[in-house]
């Protein structure tokens, strides 16, 4: 096993949100860096590789947003993080059957990962996409930002409360080998700036999202120049846990998160409250959060499953009756996943959400 010393600092200890952002975006080393992982192959599956539903519903819902905004003439798609770019492809296959549509939309695809972006590149070829680095390139029309398993992908930080002193959560590498964690005492500004979330109260155990609400600052600012929104996807909760929610995976079993750094994904539960109520107080409106088995539900995925069915053999309708209850079902993932739409639309849109 190679050292784990290429992940830390010549210090040896580092924040948990450092040691996540080495361990996934360290341009040579990271797990972002140098590993596709998606699908069987890899190291986990996304509802997208489950089924084209998720994708086909999705865009279906982006039109009827589109109408709903009277059919701007020039509309953009930001997808955030579009991993292997399969929800990509199926919404370019779907907004082609819409003209009218199809001649007003551009696409957009915001990506860390360099090995992703060529991936995305050879599986979708078509003028209507560019990549994008910043937003800024795009100059007019409103923007549609829609992320799946964007938020969660991104390092946060975790703090601890003993005896009513805050510490934050550091992690220490000792004889190049052995990885621990370890607490830093914070400073009074780090206090201020979680109070200021409502994240001290009652709670001994935090975590936040800074370099989220970075990436979210971009996109509410672009927002609100330009009109649009932000559909949001991801696993998480609305009540505060108190828990620690970091998790690693490898071939599809959990692993200790410091185990088989920068070759495992390791992620977090976002805190859909605190977003919710971080895009309310910059002035987006949100609809409520809801699960993802309620959505797709109200977007008629059962209806579309039967409709798709009826030219199935028996192995393949099982195999689609399969993947759509992994997608809706509470055991599985259709209650631990939540939508989010924030806008600054006049007229709401509850597509989806009512
Ligand atoms: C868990 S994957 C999800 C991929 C895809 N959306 C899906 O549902 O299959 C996270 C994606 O976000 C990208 N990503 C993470 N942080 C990013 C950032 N700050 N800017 C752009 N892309 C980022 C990753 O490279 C990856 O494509």
């Amino acid at each position: 096993m190679s050292s784990p010393s290429k992940f830390f600092s010549k210090t040896k200890k580092i924040s948990i949100e450092k040691f996540i952002y080495n361990a996934l975006y360290n341009k040579d080393y990271g797990y972002y860096s140098k590993k596709i992982p998606f699908g069987k192959e890899g190291d986990f599956i996304t509802s997208p590789g489950i089924s084209s539903l998720f994708s086909e519903l999705i865009s279906l819902w982006i039109i009827s947003l589109w109408l709903h905004m009277n059919k701007p003439k020039i509309f953009n798609v930001v997808e955030l993080g579009p991993g292997n770019g399969q929800m990509c492809k199926t919404m370019l296959a779907v907004f082609k059957k819409f003209p009218n549509f199809f001649k007003s939309v551009n696409i957009f695809l915001y990506e860390k990962s360099k090995i992703l972006r060529s991936l995305q590149k050879k599986n979708i070829k078509n003028k209507k996409i560019k990549w994008i680095k910043n937003y800024n390139t795009i100059k007019k029309g409103p923007i549609i930002f829609l992320g799946n398993e964007f938020f969660d992908a991104i390092p946060i930080k975790q703090f601890k409360k003993i005896n009513n002193i805050l510490y934050e959560n550091y992690v220490k590498l000792e004889n190049n080998s052995e990885i621990s964690t370890c607490l830093k005492k914070v400073n009074p500004k780090t206090i201020a700036e979680l109070k200021k979330y409502g994240l001290l109260k009652n709670q001994s155990f935090i975590e936040f999202p800074k370099k989220g609400l970075v990436e979210l600052d971009l996109i509410i600012n672009k927002v609100k120049k330009q009109n649009g929104g932000l559909l949001l996807i991801d696993y998480g909760f609305l009540k505060q846990k108190n828990k620690n929610t970091l998790q690693s995976i490898k071939n599809h079993k959990p692993n200790k998160i410091f185990k088989n750094i920068g070759n495992a994904d390791i992620t977090s539960l976002v805190n859909f409250a605190l977003i919710k109520n971080y895009l309310d107080k910059k002035g987006l409106k949100v609809n409520n959060v809801v699960t993802q088995g309620f959505f797709l539900k109200k977007m008629g995925i059962m209806e579309r499953a039967e409709g798709v069915a009826k030219r199935m053999n028996f192995k393949e309708k099982s195999d689609l009756y399969f993947r759509i209850q992994r997608l809706v079902s509470s055991k599985q993932m259709g209650e631990l996943f939540k939508f989010l739409f924030a806008s600054k639309l006049k007229k709401k849109f509850l597509l989806g959400f009512n």
